[in-house]
This record gives C-alpha cells, sequence and structure tokens, in this order.
C-alpha cells in the first residue's frame, strides 16, 4: 500500500476510534412547555409562571402586567412587585415600600409611619440571612412586627447632633441603624417614630426612613439622610426565600406530591416549611421540571475544559485522557499529558501506540473487571472485619452446641426476602440511627432487623459498636442480638422481635396501663441492666441514650435495654471521656452537656429522669407545664423541694404504692437528677436501692437478710455466672418512639 495511503487509513482509524470530544444538547428550558419564561425582562422560571397550568401551586402565580413598558411582575395577586427570581438559591427580589416620617414645617408630604408588607398564605418568607431591617434619620425610633404591636420582634434606633459625627459609609447607630430580622416571618409590620419631631435635627436631616433592605444592595451614604423616599421612588430591594410545599424531603419522597426532576435531589428549608431542589452535581438547568437537570458539557469550551488531554463528556460527569504518544492523567489540575520520546519513525509510532490502545483496552478492562471482583471480595472482607465479624466468628466458634443463643451470620440475601426487599409497609420506626424493619425468617421466625438510614461514616461506626458491644453483652434485661449481616457497607443487625411495644408507649399511652409493682420491678430491672453495663463487664459500657423509649417490654412486661447505638466502650484506666456530646433533650445530664464530659453518671441522671416517669406518668419534655418546668427533672425536683409529690405522682401510683415505697423512690430519682455528676448514686447503689424498695424493706434488714444468704441481690457483680443465661426472647420496636422529642444534639466540644 502507498505510505500515503496508509498514513490516511490509519487516520480514518484514529478519527473513527477517538472518543467524540463534546455532545450537542439543547438549552435547557426554564419553564414548561407552551409557557412563557419572561416578563419583560425578568427570567420566569417554573415552579413560577404567569398563566394557569404554568405554576406549581397557585402562591407561584407571578401577576405580568404588560400596561408597563417594559412589563412588570407582581407577586400573585398582591401588588407586590418582583424584580428576580433565583433558583440556585431559592430566593426572589421584592420592592417593599420604606416607611417615613418628616419635619412638618418643611411641607415634605404625609408621613407613612405605620406599613404591612405581607406575603402570608403564599410560599415566601423574609431572608433572614440576606435582608436588615434598616432606618435612617437623626431623631428616629423604628421597629419591626411580624404580627401586631404586641408581637415585638426587632428594632433600633438612630441619633445624631450634626453630620460631621456620622461616618461615612458605615450603619453604625449615628444616622443610619440596622438590626437583623427573626427567621421564617411571613409578614413586616414597620412603625416609625421620633421623640421631638424632628424640632433640633431638621437642618441635619428632616426625615427618618425604615425599611427592611437586601444588605448586598444597600450602603449607607450621607447623602441618603435626604430625599431617600423620592429618591428610590418609596421602595427598596428585599430578598425572599421561597419553598415547595409545606413538607419535608422525606415525607414527600417517592410520593406523587414530590416535585424535583431527574438527576436532582432534595434540600429541607430551613428556614421554614417546605424543601427545594438542586442539581446534581454535573447537571444544570431547572431541578423542579421533569428533565431539567440536564448534563455539563465539561467539554465543550477548550478554554474552561478540565482537561489538558481529550476530553469525553459523560453523563454527570467527564474522563480525560492522552493523545498517543503522550502519557499522564490528561487533567489540567493533574500531570497533564507529556511527550513520550519518540524513537521510532512517526508511522511505526502511530501504528504501534494505536495497536498497544487496542491492546491496553482489551487487556485493561480484562484485568479492571478482575480487579474489581476482587475489590469486591476485599471489601466484603474489610466490612466483615470493620464490622466486628472476627469478633463474632470467636464467640460462635466457641458456643458451639448451644446454636439456638449464638449469634448467626445472616447473608444479604436472607435478610432482603424476610423483610420483602425492606418494604415499607413492615417499618417497625425510625429512631435517630436508623429504619427497623420486621421481617420473617425462613421457617416462620418473627425478627427484627435495623438497617442505616444513610450510609455515612459515623453511622457506620455506630453499628460497629453496637454489633460488638451486644454480642459481648449476655444479661436478661439487655436486648439480645439474634445476627448480624456484614457483607453490606452498612451492617444490619438482627434481633428476635415480640410485639409489646416500648416502655414510653406503656407509660404515655392513654390509658395508662402499668401498675406500680410492675413500674418498680421495670426500673429495678433497668437499673440492674445498666449496672451490669457499667461495672459488671470486662470493660464499662456507657449506654448513652437512657431513655424510656429505648426500654423494651416482652409479653410479661420485663424490661429490656435497646439502642446501643450511641454507646462507647471505655478504656479500663479511664472513668471519664470527653466526646461529642449526644442524646436525647429531656434526658441529657446537664453536666455532661456543658462540660462534654462523658461518666457513668450521666446515665444515672437519664435514668433519673426515667424514674421521673414512671412516678409521674408525665413526658420529660411537655408544652403543656409552665415553660421553666418544661423539663420533666425541674418539674419534679421544683416539686420535691415544696414536699409536693404527692401532687405530681401519678393517681394510680399514688392509690397502689406505700407512701415509704414512693417516698424512697422519689428520694432516690431526686439524688439521680443532681446537677453534680458526683454527688449522684451510682448504679449498682440505685438498683440496690430499688430492689429493697420492691421488697418493702428498710437498708438494715436487707443486710441482714443477705447474711443469713435467703435472697439473691439483684445486683450483678463482676465475673457473676447468673446474668450469662441467655434471654429467650425480646422485641425491638421503636415504633413508638415520638420523634418530635427524638432530637439529637450534636456538639462537637472542643477545649
Ligand atoms: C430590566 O430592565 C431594567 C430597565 O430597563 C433594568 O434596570 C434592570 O436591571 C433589568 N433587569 C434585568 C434582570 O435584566
Ligand atoms: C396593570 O397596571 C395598570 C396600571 O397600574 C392597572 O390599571 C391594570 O389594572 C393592571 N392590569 C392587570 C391585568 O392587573
Ligand atoms: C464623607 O466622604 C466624602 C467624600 O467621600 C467627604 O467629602 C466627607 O468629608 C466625608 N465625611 C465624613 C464625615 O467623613
Ligand atoms: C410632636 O407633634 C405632635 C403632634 O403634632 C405633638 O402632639 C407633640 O407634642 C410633639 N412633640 C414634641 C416633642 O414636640
Ligand atoms: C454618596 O452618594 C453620592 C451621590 O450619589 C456619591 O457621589 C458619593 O460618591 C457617595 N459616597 C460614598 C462614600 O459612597
Ligand atoms: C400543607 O398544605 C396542604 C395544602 O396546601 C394542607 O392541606 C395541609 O394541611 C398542610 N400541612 C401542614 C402540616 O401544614
Ligand atoms: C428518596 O428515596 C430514594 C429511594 O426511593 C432514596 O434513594 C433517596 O435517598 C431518598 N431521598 C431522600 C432525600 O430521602
Amino acid at each position: 500500500m502507498h505510505p500515503s495511503l496508509l498514513k490516511l487509513f490509519i487516520l480514518l482509524f484514529l478519527i473513527f476510534f477517538s472518543p467524540a470530544s463534546s455532545s450537542v444538547t439543547a438549552a435547557a428550558p426554564t419553564a414548561l412547555p407552551n409557557c412563557l419564561d419572561k416578563c419583560g425582562n425578568i427570567t420566569i422560571p417554573y415552579p413560577f409562571g404567569t398563566s394557569s397550568n404554568c405554576y406549581h401551586n397557585s402562591g407561584f402565580y407571578i401577576a405580568c402586567n404588560a400596561t408597563y413598558d417594559p412589563p412588570r411582575a407582581f407577586v400573585s395577586t398582591t401588588n407586590i412587585e418582583l424584580t428576580g427570581i433565583s433558583l440556585s438559591d431559592a430566593t426572589a427580589t421584592i420592592l417593599t415600600p420604606i416607611a417615613h416620617d418628616c419635619y412638618a414645617p418643611l411641607g415634605l408630604g404625609p408621613d407613612i409611619n405605620n406599613i404591612w408588607t405581607d406575603v402570608s398564605g403564599l410560599p415566601y418568607t423574609f431572608s433572614h440571612t440576606r435582608n436588615k431591617f434598616t432606618a435612617l434619620g437623626c431623631d428616629t425610633v423604628a421597629l419591626n412586627f411580624e404580627y401586631n404591636v404586641l408581637d415585638y420582634s426587632s428594632g433600633c434606633v438612630s441619633f445624631c447632633d450634626d453630620q460631621s459625627s456620622i461616618a461615612n459609609g458605615t450603619c453604625s447607630g449615628i444616622g443610619c441603624c440596622q438590626t437583623s430580622i427573626p427567621k421564617g416571618m411571613h409578614r413586616v409590620y414597620t412603625v416609625l417614630r421620633s421623640l421631638r419631631n424632628h424640632t433640633t435635627t431638621w437642618n441635619v436631616s428632616p426625615c427618618s426612613y425604615a425599611f427592611v433592605v437586601d444588605q448586598e444592595q444597600f450602603v449607607f451614604n450621607l447623602t441618603d439622610l435626604y430625599g431617600f423616599y423620592s429618591k428610590n421612588e418609596g421602595k427598596v430591594p428585599t430578598v425572599m426565600d421561597w419553598a415547595i410545599g409545606n413538607a419535608t424531603c422525606q415525607q414527600v419522597n417517592g410520593t406523587e406530591k414530590f416535585s424535583c426532576g431527574a438527576n436532582s435531589y432534595c434540600v429541607d428549608n430551613d428556614n421554614g416549611p417546605g424543601y427545594r431542589c438542586n442539581c446534581n452535581s454535573g447537571y444544570q438547568g431547572n431541578p423542579y421540571l421533569a428533565d431539567g437537570c440536564q448534563d455539563i458539557d465539561e467539554c465543550a469550551d477548550p478554554g474552561t475544559s478540565p482537561c489538558a488531554g481529550i476530553c469525553e463528556n459523560t453523563p454527570g460527569s467527564y474522563a480525560c485522557s492522552c493523545p498517543q504518544g503522550y502519557y499522564g492523567d490528561g487533567k489540567k489540575s493533574g500531570s497533564g499529558c507529556i511527550n513520550k520520546p519518540k524513537k521510532f519513525p512517526l508511522i511505526q509510532a502511530v501504528l504501534g501506540s494505536g495497536l498497544s490502545f487496542l491492546f491496553l483496552l482489551v487487556s485493561g478492562s480484562w484485568v479492571y473487571w478482575i480487579y474489581r471482583k476482587r475489590k469486591l471480595i476485599q471489601l466484603k472482607e474489610k466490612f466483615f472485619k470493620q464490622n466486628g465479624g472476627l469478633l463474632l466468628q470467636q464467640q460462635i466458634a466457641s458456643r458451639e452446641g448451644a446454636a439456638e443463643s449464638a449469634a448467626r451470620i445472616f447473608t444479604a440475601e436472607e435478610l432482603k426476602a424476610a423483610t420483602d426487599d425492606y418494604s415499607e409497609s413492615l417499618v417497625l420506626g425510625r429512631g435517630g440511627y436508623g429504619t427497623v424493619y420486621k421481617g420473617v425468617l425462613p421457617g416462620g421466625r418473627v425478627v427484627a432487623i435495623k438497617k442505616s438510614m444513610v450510609v455515612d461514616r459515623t453511622q457506620i461506626e455506630q453499628f460497629v459498636n453496637e454489633v460488638v458491644l451486644l454480642s459481648q453483652v449476655i444479661h436478661k434485661n439487655v436486648v439480645r442480638l439474634l445476627g448480624c449481616c456484614l457483607e453490606t457497607p452498612v451492617p444490619l443487625l438482627v434481633y428476635e422481635f415480640v410485639s409489646n411495644g416500648t416502655l414510653h408507649h406503656h407509660i404515655h399511652g392513654a390509658p395508662s396501663s402499668l401498675s406500680w409493682e410492675t413500674r418498680l420491678r421495670i426500673a429495678a430491672e433497668t437499673s440492674a441492666a445498666l449496672a451490669y453495663l457499667h461495672s459488671a463487664i470486662a470493660r464499662p459500657i456507657f449506654h448513652r441514650d437512657v431513655k424510656s423509649a429505648n426500654i423494651l417490654l416482652d409479653n410479661n412486661y420485663m424490661a429490656k435495654v435497646a439502642d446501643f447505638g450511641a454507646s462507647r466502650l471505655i478504656p479500663l484506666d479511664r472513668t471519664q471521656i470527653t466526646t461529642l456530646v449526644q442524646g436525647t433533650l429531656g434526658y441529657l445530664d446537664p453536666e455532661y452537656f456543658q462540660t462534654g464530659q462523658l461518666t457513668e453518671k450521666s446515665d444515672v441522671y437519664s435514668f433519673g429522669v426515667v424514674l421521673a416517669e414512671l412516678l409521674t406518668g408525665q413526658k420529660p419534655l411537655s408544652q403543656r407545664r409552665p415553660e421553666e418546668e418544661r423539663n420533666l427533672a425541674i418539674h419534679f425536683l421544683l416539686h420535691m423541694r415544696e414536699n409536693r409529690l404527692f401532687r405530681i405522682v401519678e393517681p394510680r401510683v399514688r392509690s397502689e404504692g406505700s407512701r415509704e415505697q414512693l417516698s424512697a423512690v422519689a428520694e432516690l430519682t431526686q439524688r439521680c437528677l443532681r446537677l453534680r455528676g458526683e454527688e449522684r448514686p451510682e448504679m449498682r447503689e440505685v438498683a440496690a436501692e430499688l430492689e429493697r424498695a420492691r421488697r418493702g424493706r428498710t437498708a438494715t434488714e436487707d443486710a441482714a437478710a443477705d447474711a443469713e444468704g435467703e435472697t439473691e441481690s439483684s445486683l450483678g457483680r463482676r465475673g457473676e455466672t447468673r446474668y450469662y443465661t441467655a434471654a429467650p426472647v425480646m422485641i425491638h420496636t421503636t415504633g413508638d418512639v415520638d420523634l418530635d422529642e427524638h432530637i439529637l444534639l450534636s456538639l462537637e466540644m472542643r477545649r
């Protein structure tokens, strides 16, 4: 073949095989089909629209009035003018009126010193991050309210004697003052007053002005003290946040109300109700349209392309490579493409590299396939190790023969089948750390399966924690782990299941069904389990989230402590550790909250709250109590201090319990709730006292009885074997947990 023909052939070959450097994408639409996306020069993207069937719901209607030139946009059916909408940060800019109040003899027009801007009923709130409530003047008192004068929200005062005292460009209280507005306001009522009718300062500043303004669009200038109102035609730009609907992402996800399109994700609105949509990374466009988010062609413009060599656009991303004869990762931010020294004539080099490229492609993908397979196996092994699999294996090995009590390792497929592919209808509850499903194993055994909601590093650690902890703990009053699945990135935990709910449900579900005797037994059992965790095993475990919703009851109302998601194993030589503050509001130890120092006394405090719940039947946090007594611990302590115990004890408890028993338990509760951890009793003392109260003995009688060997203390000591009997059956359901109350606090305490 003629050399030039060969060249041509190779060239064609290369062109044919070289990756496409760009793909053609149509201009992304911003509005629904057949809908206007402009009003004058203002872009109106969906969910907003200027005619019916063009907006998401009537709150997003924009009235476009074409009698003006250019046409002007108005918010829904109000007379509030709109000057811009931003999809990326979910804001809209509107014009709001300026309140003014002037020195009367100058005849500057009638004062307008009480002004409403009201968007209630519409999906907008005043942005508290972008806007500032601002007042200008030298005899100025300005206030802003959400509802009426009784509902004070904020305000500021500005005075000055002469012009020279006013700093140029800074709004510092002399001539100009500013204050933040509260989050989530739907309407703003501005009231402007002067103290001396501007009589002394009218030649410096004859008027006062007050308004809510976008701080990015307002810079104070001395000239603003004159005629600010007329200069701005009575209006200033104000930024509004907007959101879709009034539900959270989780509530609408998967339902037909969900309004985020393909290649987008949902974000909860943290300024008020509703949610927003954003395009996934690598995509751009209008995330509220079904196909609004379109792939960004990173390769389209060689100037901004991230690649130094060949750029290939892929959905949501891109790939860089180098042309034949070059090596490197092809990225501008990386090594780029580096020329290989050429030893061969051009044709051979091109042909050679073309062939070796093909060879590399084939062998590379083969090697990659093998690598992926190995990686998967390694990953499974890694998860297995990381998830405490080795420990579990040891346990299983050491318990051969006792097949019923050994923790089992389930396969991912087994659990998928058991829960009907994690069907929503089998969800028992959602806790702080995960979702609990009811499952049926082949053979008909009913189990509870706990699965993390999000694949998140910190949560995996919590699960690992729970596996490791629970596989070590065997106590009749601690929920027992049947097994787990370790092949998935998030380990799944399998517990046995009985449907008798949580203590929280039994105390607070109406009508309360627990007798005083049962309550006392539950308290004694729970404290024994916690004492065991604190002191009876080789290394102490602090539960960290003791609460009635984490105490499960079996068919005989036997207590079982559950949910070790937050627990920490404590190294032997330390009794306190500094950690993230974690727990449930209402149960959280105030000392721990303040110092971040975790001690076993934090569990004692939380257990004290549970005792108070058992005595009073009241919730740990309640809006029904006076504000300063919302917290049950405080409410309880106040009553105790004033000797009014019998007023807050639940009627059923009052009629069933003896006076001595109730006083003893209440006094114990009081000690558990002491502010200083040091002054609280240890968990084993608590357990011992509860056991005494149950049997109606005094401490001395009890000691005597113990000496005679007549009774068995329910308090476990290190190594006592009777606590290692496997519990037969347990429940794990968090279905009764009141999620509103389950607010997780996570504050990083740094010192
Ligand atoms: C629209 O036009 C007006 C005047 O013609 C101009 O002041 C304003 O900046 C324009 N707005 C946009 C978003 O282009
Ligand atoms: C448009 O604005 C003019 C002038 O303010 C007003 O008279 C008219 O009613 C408006 N048109 C619509 C459709 O709101
Ligand atoms: C404010 O700035 C202007 C020019 O920028 C200057 O002439 C004037 O003296 C300044 N006033 C004060 C009080 O600093
Ligand atoms: C301000 O004006 C009002 C009404 O015009 C009058 O009642 C009031 O006394 C005046 N206050 C001062 C301090 O001059
Ligand atoms: C204040 O406004 C005047 C007139 O608009 C302008 O000339 C001056 O530069 C402004 N001063 C500052 C400090 O922005
Ligand atoms: C949410 O809005 C819908 C209709 O707009 C209403 O029916 C529903 O009650 C609202 N829900 C809440 C929790 O406000
Ligand atoms: C919505 O549900 C899908 C599965 O149906 C899930 O992958 C996604 O993470 C959920 N998104 C949110 C925000 O909950």
